[in-house]
């Protein structure tokens, strides 16, 4: 794929989770809206989540052998936590936008905090779902102005 979707920890539980928090889609509702909207664009992407932070470090290494062009990616708590996960990003140069569907800012202060801010391309928070569709948006602009 061209583009590749990560999520974090405990985002596979989407849709049941603190619902006034984070909604009430579920992660298949929002991985299908991001294919759909990729494929209009004729983009291959790809979505994965996991609840592990070495897989997660190994999915962006593989990307790198993949040759993924832009990555969006909403590290749930490892955002607060996860040096390993922000070393991959540097370690294969990964362009990529971070998303919270919850406004982190307005939460508690652990959360506004982020290992992964001052390396991305940019930071979509607070949106809800949708902020994954506005990051996809940008990295589609950005795939097309950078041919391979
Ligand atoms: C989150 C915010 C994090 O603080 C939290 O740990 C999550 C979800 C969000 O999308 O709002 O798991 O990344």
């Amino acid at each position: 794929p061209r583009l590749l979707v990560l999520h974090g920890p405990n985002l596979n539980l989407l849709g049941t989770r603190e619902p006034a928090v984070y909604g009430h889609r579920t992660l298949a509702d929002i991985d299908a809206a991001l294919v759909q909207r990729a494929q209009a664009a004729g983009v291959a992407l790809a979505t994965f989540q996991s609840n592990h932070e070495g897989v997660l470090v190994d999915r962006i290494h593989a990307a790198r052998e993949e040759k993924v062009e832009f990555v969006v990616i909403n590290p749930g708590a490892f955002t607060h936590t996860s040096v390993a996960l922000r070393d991959a990003f540097a370690g294969t140069a990964i362009p990529f936008v971070e998303v919270h569907l919850s406004n982190v800012h307005r939460r508690e202060p652990f959360r506004h905090h982020s290992f992964f801010s001052d390396i991305a391309e940019g930071v979509i928070v607070g949106l809800g779902w949708q902020g994954y569709l506005y990051a996809l948006e940008f990295a589609l602009d950005r795939i097309a102005v950078t041919p391979q």
